[in-house]
């Protein structure tokens, strides 16, 4: 077999493996093996670029960056369903629908909670996905479809020429509640539920960071109708046997239906099992089966007369709220907690419930002793979402927002356009101290192993610790005093901090804990400045052009270097040996003719692959940027090069070189 033939079949049989995977729930394929596999094609890509293919496997981890998605034409408008609360309401539809088609037959579905999308399929081959938009048009999200890995790329078999097929992107609790996490972790704002997470994730513009949030899709609707069968029980199960995750029979995803007691058990026995589904659904579709027969009922200006949704009530209590409690977090961010009397909601008992900030709070206008009305959505922690206002006594007392740290007392601050109060005395307030040691310490950050939040917040009470820098001053004998330390612990802790000065400058960056620094930005920080220094003196400007950090983190960036106080805490850390740079793990970049020009690339190139050039470029001393505007220095065009880009570089007169030119003018 030649490069170019297992090049193919490698494709073929990933695609396949995929399909046995996240479709079929069967993998014929340890994880390893199919990282093997993929690792070799996408080496067989790198040597063989003019094999390129847009719907490839490998594409499925994402790369290509979307600044803006373009509005598209909808070929079938997208229409909404009518829905209902109510029974009654139900068996009215199911009663016209039959006065016109006696011998209807109906299918049931589960109603996703998700975010539409219609996806294009042209010989087999993925070619567009575009979101419901207003129903006439919508954004296209492509680049960002691909990365979903229960999405076909490319169909095999006796496939339709040409087709729509729509479904439901969602997000899974899982997936849902180790993203919040992730974010509580970077202090960033929580997502309220997976369908809001969905739709903000397929709007990312790297597709990389789409491939990690873990979105699933189900697919309910073949266009146009009669594609694969006559019937659209026929049709969702052929789309099945072609590789989509449409809903199955035998998981009771979808059940055909003679009539209004068959859509009542369905309908009942949803209620019930949704709350063990993996993911959010708000109610039940029931649709009439036979296309003809939908042909026939026809269409109201907004929806199809051949369809309709029963939702679901969510599942709401009403309970006393006790009082209102108020956290500081490590960066000093205040959340309000209503603390209340115990209910039994969605399986479990609820005591608390998070109010998110001061406007909420005003919202509803809450009141100590309000009957409040408490709601369970997908988020994990439940919320208030409406007063009871008729059984509020008259002196009952409002619910204020403090003024004041709960904590160290200092007047708490609230900048211009945020919902956020924050107690700015960092310096002083000890829960913001003791977070910000924890922060330190935590695994992701120093990985300080031998102490707990326990451990920190009595060094704190005892005054040994400060903020991190205290911790390389401890020594055995201010430890071995204190209650419940033994020598082990001592020592454990002590060669815990010690170990620490050899955790990367990335590491190192994020441990600082600087307001919306994560991980991930610290790892785009910590490549691009490479030192703290060039860190502390990048400009607003040149801190946010940065991959996609964005100026709200910029700005965060610059305050915490223009506070002396964080500036006297590094310097101690240097001198306790802390890693501040890369220069003894890299490589500098070298002194070239490229050094600092700004360069894009793009197309397909014959002797590197697209992220060799990118490297090249950075070890020579060039950035690497993604758009083409008048700062950029040279554009390395490659095959394929878009015409308009092409048009574009030209418009700006930014020079265009061939790899070939590129190579020379660096003297490789
Ligand atoms: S069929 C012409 N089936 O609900 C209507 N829609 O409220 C075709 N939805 O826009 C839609 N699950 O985004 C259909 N099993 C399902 C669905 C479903 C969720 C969404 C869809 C639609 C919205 C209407």
């Amino acid at each position: 077999m030649t490069d170019k033939e297992r090049l193919l079949k490698l494709r073929i049989d990933l695609h396949q493996h995929n399909v046995n995977y996240y479709i079929n729930d069967n993998p014929t394929l340890s994880d390893h093996d199919f990282d093997q596999l993929l690792k070799e094609l996408e080496g067989l890509e790198v040597k063989y670029p003019e094999c390129y293919d847009v719907n490839s496997p490998t594409v499925r981890v994402g790369g290509g960056v979307t600044k803006s998605f373009p509005t598209v034409q909808h070929r079938y408008p997208m229409l909404s369903l009518s829905n209902s609360y109510s029974l009654e309401e139900i068996q009215e539809w199911i009663s016209r629908v039959q006065k016109l088609e006696p011998e209807a037959s109906f299918v049931c579905e589960l109603k996703y909670d998700g975010v539409a999308i219609g996806i294009r399929y042209v010989n087999g081959a993925l070619t567009q996905a575009v979101t419901r938009g207003d129903g006439t048009q919508g954004d296209e999200i492509t680049n960002n479809v691909r990365t979903i890995k229960s999405i076909p790329l490319q169909l095999t078999g006796n496939v339709p020429p040409d087709f729509e097929i729509r479904g439901e992107i969602v997000l899974p609790h899982v997936a849902f509640n180790r993203l919040n996490e992730k974010r509580r972790e970077d202090d960033l704002p929580l997502f309220a539920n997976p369908r809001n997470c969905a739709s903000g994730s397929l709007k990312l513009q790297d597709s990389k960071e789409v491939a990690l949030r873990g979105l699933d899709a189900y697919l309910y609707y073949v266009l146009p109708e009669g594609t694969l069968s006559r019937h659209h029980s026929g049709a969702i199960a052929a789309a099945g046997a072609l590789g989509f995750k449409v809903p199955l029979v035998k998981n009771r995803f979808i059940s055909t239906c003679k009539g209004i007691d068959d859509i009542m058990s369905f309908i009942n026995y949803w209620d019930e099992e949704r709350k063990k589904l993996p993911f959010d659904i708000d109610g039940i579709v029931i649709k009439v089966d036979s296309y003809e027969a939908q042909q026939d009922l026809g269409y109201t200006a907004k929806s199809p007369r051949w369809a309709t949704a029963y939702k679901f009530k969510t599942e709401r209590v009403s309970t006393l709220l006790n009082h209102v409690t108020f956290q500081v977090g490590r960066t000093g961010a205040i959340t309000p907690v209503a603390n209340l009397e115990s209910v039994w909601l969605g399986g479990t008992t609820v005591k608390r419930a998070s109010l998110h900030n001061a406007d909420q709070i005003d919202l509803l206008d809450l009141h100590l002793g309000d009957a409040v009305y408490v709601e369970k959505g997908g988020e994990i922690i439940p919320k208030i979402v409406g007063v009871d206002q008729s059984k509020r006594e008259a002196s009952a007392i409002k619910v204020d927002f403090i003024q004041n740290c709960p904590d160290c007392n200092s007047v708490l601050h609230r900048n211009d356009g945020e919902v956020q109060h924050y107690c700015l005395n960092a310096a002083g307030c000890s829960t913001q101290i003791s977070g910000r040691i924890e922060h330190y310490i935590s695994r992701k950050a120093m990985d300080i192993s031998g102490m707990g939040q326990e451990t920190v917040q009595l060094f704190v009470r005892e005054g040994l610790v400060h903020h991190p820098a205290d911790l390389y001053k401890l020594r055995y004998e201010h430890l071995i005093n204190l209650d419940g330390f033994k020598e082990k612990s001592v020592f454990n802790i002590l060669s815990g901090i010690a170990a620490s000065t050899k955790v990367p400058f990335d590491r190192v960056l994020y441990a600082l804990g600087i307001r919306h620094v994560g991980a991930t930005v610290a790892k785009k920080l910590a490549k691009h400045f490479r030192s703290i220094e060039a860190l502390s003196l990048a400009s607003l400007e040149e801190i946010s052009n940065v991959d996609t950090i964005g100026r709200v983190i910029a700005a965060q960036i610059i305050d915490f270097f223009e506070d002396a106080e964080n500036s006297r805490m590094i310097s101690q850390l240097k001198l306790s040996g802390i890693t501040f740079d890369l220069r003894s793990e890299e490589p500098l970049a070298l002194e070239s003719v490229i050094t600092g020009s700004k360069i894009v690339v793009s197309g397909i190139f014959s002797r590197f692959s697209r992220n060799e050039l990118k490297d090249i470029i950075e070890k020579y001393g060039g950035v690497n940027v993604s758009s083409i505007s008048g700062k950029t220095t040279y554009v390395i065009a490659g095959e394929g090069m878009g015409p308009s880009k092409l048009e574009k570089a030209s418009s700006l007169g930014v020079p265009i070189l061939s790899e070939q030119a590129f190579l020379e003018l660096i003297g490789l």
